[in-house]
């Protein structure tokens, strides 16, 4: 999400939490290995372990059992054929020559059979039975005949199962969701009832009927979950003293699910997202409390909650714990009240049992729902997996999107198991993975290789650090910020979603942007650093260098990891920056560094995902830098390998005129065959969420939303002032050109007019 404009004027995901001392790198290395060499050794180590193609791995070891068989790995795309889309202001979805973009699924629209159309006007109810808000990651899971039982390979019939991230807010109230906009603090029961709805996940059928694609009211796996669902806690933290509330006393279940922004598909068939900006949902201030730190005696719950972002004085997002005393809004008040000395009688412990990886099985709506502790607590986005090898461990790539925050990963104690991959059990398959095994964070060095350090409360520097004692490994999984701080992790430029190259296994991370990066910082502010090698001011097109990330990464880069001879339990890698954003018309070249042309240039990298069809990196943007030129898009690219390109020296220029430099490894530049805008979004969205059919010729992806800014709440009813008609202008569920309609959030399907592979 972005520019979520409410109390505190802030975008919920450019925050900074982290004042730990982490150095964001460390000091240039005078001894430097030579690159060149290093690299030859490393990718190709690599590059024999991964030979095979995707689910047919080539082993490396003579127990390996072999992988269970997918659909044959398809031919990748490797030149990128279609003609460029160009970078525009339209309120529309843009797709290139001989493709066809169709929303498909909107804000609202009914899953269950029986519930009314959306009327989109503001009086709609039922909100628990419909399609959620801000539509955001999603992932597509093949249905068999029955409709009821999985078929990872039907191309035609499948579910979408999707994160509905946030609501469209505007000084508390969620303007499009009520009549007139809503009402301030306290708020009404039935406000916030909707509001509270339109979180969550949503699981809906769609189907091709005649050519054309559509969702399935009232299909048998159709579901919604929201954060009044129960879910399990599981894993290490599972039962810890740190979960148990008035709801659970014995810390093993909570409710919902909130904030949902990247997903991921396990090997075995489900559905993993991760509950990103959760903290602000929940609050410590209320009329008539005094000082929360002071009622829990200053204990080391402050620091905990600081670090995540609830401070005592911090206000909720959309003020659901003032609309009444009954449990479902109490529980977003988390101020100490209650006299146990366990928590077991108020909300002090609810904010630990958010910010997980939320397990589902999209095929059986009766078992139950898991946060999967074991991958850690944080403001999760995407959650990646390596290659799946039989006899070696899995590995998670996971990122923690806040300005200056970590990016992690976790490896199952367990090996894989081919017959894993269509398992009878999914959620056990999924215990027998995601519950045991270690967390690892991320620190890159300025000589182009990282390691991954373990957060284990045997380590010496966790046990004894200052600022926060664990109590045990659970307490270093619910606080995993506070155990990376302690290790020196890296500070990087707000991880968005990660994700994993088919063949090379490597492993691509959206840094997004970063105002908080600074050629010359102060106070909290960060050093450039190898990883994280720009800072600089804006250019707008008028001329000025005002944008919401300026003066600092202005535009993001995607950086990738190459595990150290492609283990996914390695404990060190290398890396490069594969793409860096930038304005092209920015002759810099210290700021355009990968030579973006207008065709390719981006800003605010998020959404990452690839194809195993084509193998193609698809990137989507949520920016507010370049969108005085153009609207969020979607761009396409061939990538190579870590160590493609070559060391560079980038210059930045100081105050007082002399220049700071710091050397980067910048991967082989783009040509027009290997990046290309595939699209571009309507006003004031942003695009995410992205999965295919495993035919590759449908892609669906997420416009979040359309014309969320309004000036005022007032404006809701008043059309003219709606900077976005999409996507009733686009003719869904209304007159094409409609310039009434409230925006709504919705996911498109994407085909080729000839019926070939999208991208080709
Ligand atoms: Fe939901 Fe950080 O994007
Ligand atoms: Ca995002
Ligand atoms: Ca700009």
């Amino acid at each position: 999400m972005k520019n979520e404009v409410q109390n505190l004027s802030v975008d919920h995901d450019d925050i900074d939490l982290n004042n730990s001392g982490n150095d964001s790198f460390l000091t240039v290395l005078d001894a430097r290995l030579s690159r060149r060499s290093m690299l030859r050794g490393g990718v190709g180590t690599a590059a024999t372990a991964v030979l095979g193609t995707w689910g047919l791995t080539a082993c490396g070891s003579d127990d390996d059992e072999p992988v269970t068989p997918v659909p044959t790995t398809p031919t990748a795309i490797t030149s990128l054929a279609f003609a460029a889309v160009a970078k525009s202001t339209a309120d529309q979805v843009t797709v290139p020559v001989g493709y066809t973009a169709k929303p498909i699924y909107a804000l609202g629209d009914p899953i269950f059979a029986g519930v009314a159309a959306y009327k989109n006007d503001g009086s709609d109810t039922d909100m628990d039975k419909r399609a959620g808000d801000h539509h955001d990651g999603m992932e597509y899971f093949g249905l068999a005949a029955t409709g009821n039982a999985r078929d990872a390979n039907n191309s035609e019939r499948g579910l979408l199962a999707m994160n509905h991230e946030a609501t469209s807010n505007k000084d508390v109230r969620s303007y499009y969701l009520h009549t007139n906009g809503g009402t301030l603090n306290p708020r009404p029961k039935g406000e916030a009832d909707k509001e509270i709805a339109v979180h969550g996940l949503s699981v809906v059928e769609v189907k091709k009927t005649n050519g054309a694609w559509g969702y399935v009211q009232g299909a048998a796996l159709n579901r919604r979950v929201t954060p009044h669902t129960e879910v399990q806690l599981s894993g290490p933290v599972r039962g810890n003293a740190l979960l148990k509330t008035k709801y659970s006393t014995d810390g093993t279940k909570t409710r919902g699910t909130i904030n949902n922004c990247g997903t991921g598909y396990t090997p075995w068939g489900t559905f993993l997202t991760g509950e990103e900006n959760w903290a602000g949902y929940f609050t410590r201030t209320a009329t008539g409390y005094t000082t929360d730190n002071a009622s829990r005696g200053n204990d080391k719950s402050v620091a905990s909650l600081n670090r995540y972002g609830v401070t005592q004085t911090a206000v909720s997002r959309h003020g659901w714990e003032t609309a009444g005393t009954e449990d479902q809004y109490a529980r977003f008040f988390i101020g100490k009240t209650g006299a146990s000395t366990d928590g077991t009688d108020d909300y002090r412990n609810e904010l630990n049992g958010f910010g997980y990886i939320v397990e589902m099985d999209v095929y059986d709506t009766a078992v139950a729902i898991k946060k999967r502790t074991g991958l850690g607590r944080f403001a999760h986005e995407s959650a990646a997996f390596g290659k799946t090898v039989a006899g070696k461990p899995l590995a998670v790539y996971m990122g923690d999107d806040s300005r200056g925050e970590y990016i992690y990963k976790f490896v199952s104690a367990k090996n894989w198991n081919a017959a894993d991959a269509n398992p009878t059990n999914r959620i056990t398959t999924g215990d027998s993975y995601l519950d045991t095994g270690k967390l690892y964070v991320a620190k890159f060095n300025a000589d182009g290789k990282g390691e991954w350090i373990e957060l284990s409360i045997t380590n010496a520097k966790i046990a004894a650090y200052a600022t926060y004692t664990f109590a045990d490994q659970a307490d270093v999984l619910v606080n995993a910020r506070l155990a990376a701080d302690a290790v020196g992790a890296t500070k990087m430029d707000r991880p968005e979603w990660c994700a994993v190259h088919p063949t090379t296994g490597e492993v691509y991370y959206t840094l997004t942007n970063n105002a908080n990066r600074r050629v010359e910082p102060t106070g909290s502010q960060l050093a450039l650093d190898g990883a994280n090698p720009r800072a600089y001011p804006d250019v707008q097109k008028d001329g000025t260098t005002a944008s919401s990330n300026s003066p600092g990464n202005v535009n993001g880069h995607i950086i990738r990891l190459a595990e150290t001879a492609g283990e996914s339990a390695a404990t060190t890698f290398s890396w490069d920056v594969y793409l860096f954003g930038a304005e092209s018309t920015n002759a810099n070249t210290n700021i355009n560094v990968s030579a973006l042309t207008a065709d390719q240039d981006f800003s605010s990298p998020d959404g990452l995902w690839f194809s195993k069809n084509t193998n193609l990196c698809w990137i989507q943007t949520d920016d507010g830098s370049y969108t005085d030129v153009t609207n969020c898009m979607m761009l396409v690219g061939v990538p190579g390998k870590v160590g493609d390109g070559a060391k560079t020296t980038l210059s930045f220029e100081k105050a007082d005129k002399s220049f700071a430099t710091v050397e980067t490894y910048v991967g082989k530049k783009p040509v027009a065959e290997t990046l290309k805008r595939f699209l571009v979004g309507p006003v004031d969205c942003e695009l995410t969420g992205c999965t295919e059919t495993p035919d590759g010729k449908t892609l669906f992806a997420n416009i979040q939303h359309p014309g969320e800014v309004l000036a005022n709440t007032a404006d809701v009813t008043d059309p003219t002032k709606y900077k976005s008609y999409w996507p009733g202008n686009a003719g869904y569920q209304a007159v094409a050109g409609n310039k009434t309609s409230r925006p709504r959030s919705a996911t498109i399907a994407i085909t080729k007019n000839d019926g070939g592979r999208i991208g080709s």
